[in-house]
């Protein structure tokens, strides 16, 4: 037994074994490669002595850990069948979702925990015993050290009788090839990709708004008594036909009236990409469209301050120039709200001539590199 497997004396004067550590009657199997001679540096991994379990210990083992590795495989299947036949999502059945949460975490458990088992039985019963220091010395490692490395991995390679001992190697192989697939098929519950969703709202040519809260249609005539007014405002829909709150979050707008004189350059820029059109175009009798989504991570941007023509995000404080384009002038946003181009149909009711100039709320990916 060498000195590092003895604890203080007990009672009887006798040295008390440490936990884990092997019998002092367990064999010795002598260290000579890894034992530095006189003088000679230990290198960054040295051994001392080596305690071979017995072999009939080490067979002990190889079954427990294989039996652990086969429970880890069957919770790794159940993990998978649990997946398939009992989706949370199972349509008709609400009692299913709650038992699918329960037998995916009980199954991934089993699976985990029977891996762990089983490695802690192979580590215990099949792997020699024996302590490896490692001094703290300076970078980069010499070649001596990195050679002394590269047998030490070698030597624990061929200690952890993965290549003799086929029936715990069988198993473990078996034990990961469910759970391997459980990232693969967890991913699946990310998807499906937004495609274009993100880009496109429900407004469209020709669509009126109704002010959010009322669903009252909103005329051109409704800005004459109030040259500083702001509506919040949402695109009408079809009778009986309410919008889902991502709709609403959206499509939800700014109308602000902007005296005629106070309009700023950014809006009477040409608009890339358009046909010689500026964003003066797009506004109606001194009425300009906003989504109200603050740029930053979407707050509703709701206060307005007439004197300024500014629009503030209470959140972070982020504050956009209504008579400029809604650029950013203060504030962690750094995109403009989004224009709404809009006009009047017949009947003088506001309504919408396109979608938004670029997608509402938040930046997303396709920002990420501007
Ligand atoms: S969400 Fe508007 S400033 Fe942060």
């Amino acid at each position: 037994m060498t000195e590092n497997n003895t604890n203080d004396n007990n009672e009887a004067g006798e040295p008390e074994r440490v936990v884990g550590t092997p019998k002092a009657d367990e064999p010795v199997v002598s260290d000579a490669t890894a034992a530095p001679e006189a003088g000679e540096h230990a290198g960054p991994y040295a051994a001392s002595e080596t305690h071979a379990r017995p072999e009939e210990t080490q067979r002990r083992g190889e079954k427990i850990a294989s039996v652990w590795f086969v429970l880890a495989f069957l919770g790794g299947l159940g993990f998978l069948v649990s997946y398939f036949l009992f989706p949370p999502d199972a349509i008709g059945a609400p009692q299913i979702a709650q038992y699918s949460n329960m037998l995916l975490g009980g199954s991934l458990t089993l699976s985990m925990f029977g891996i762990g088992a089983g490695m802690t039985a192979w580590a215990r019963q099949v792997m020699p015993h024996y302590e490896v220091h490692s001094p703290y010395d300076e970078l980069p490692s010499s070649e001596k050290e990195k050679g002394s490395f590269s047998d030490f991995f070698m030597r624990g390679a061929d200690e952890s009788g993965f290549t003799k001992r086929p029936l715990m190697r069988r198993t473990l192989i078996l034990a990961m090839v469910p759970l391997g697939l459980a990232p693969i098929v967890l991913l699946r519950d990310t998807g499906p990709l937004p495609g274009g969703q993100l880009k496109h709202t429900t407004w469209e040519p020709g669509r009126r708004m109704v002010v959010e809260g009322t669903d009252r249609a909103i005329r051109a005539e409704d800005f004459e008594n109030d040259p500083n007014a702001m509506i919040s405002a949402l695109p009408a829909t079809e009778h009986g036909h309410h919008l889902s709150l991502n709709e609403q979050a959206k499509t939800v707008i700014l109308l602000i009236k902007i005296p005629e004189g106070d309009w700023q350059e950014r809006m009477k820029e040409e608009v890339e990409g358009t046909d010689g059109a500026t964003r003066l175009n797009w506004t109606h009798n001194g009425i300009v469209a906003y989504s109200k989504i603050c740029t930053h991570v979407g707050c509703p941007a709701a206060l307005y301050e007439s004197t300024t023509h500014r629009i503030l995000c209470p959140c972070h404080q982020s504050t956009f120039d209504a008579a400029n384009a809604a650029e950013v002038v203060f504030g962690p946003a750094h995109r403009a709200l989004p224009q709404l181009p809009i006009s009047v149909d017949d009947e003088g009711y506001l309504i919408a001539t396109g979608d938004f100039t670029a997608p509402p709320g938040p930046t997303f990916w396709d920002y990420a590199k501007d």
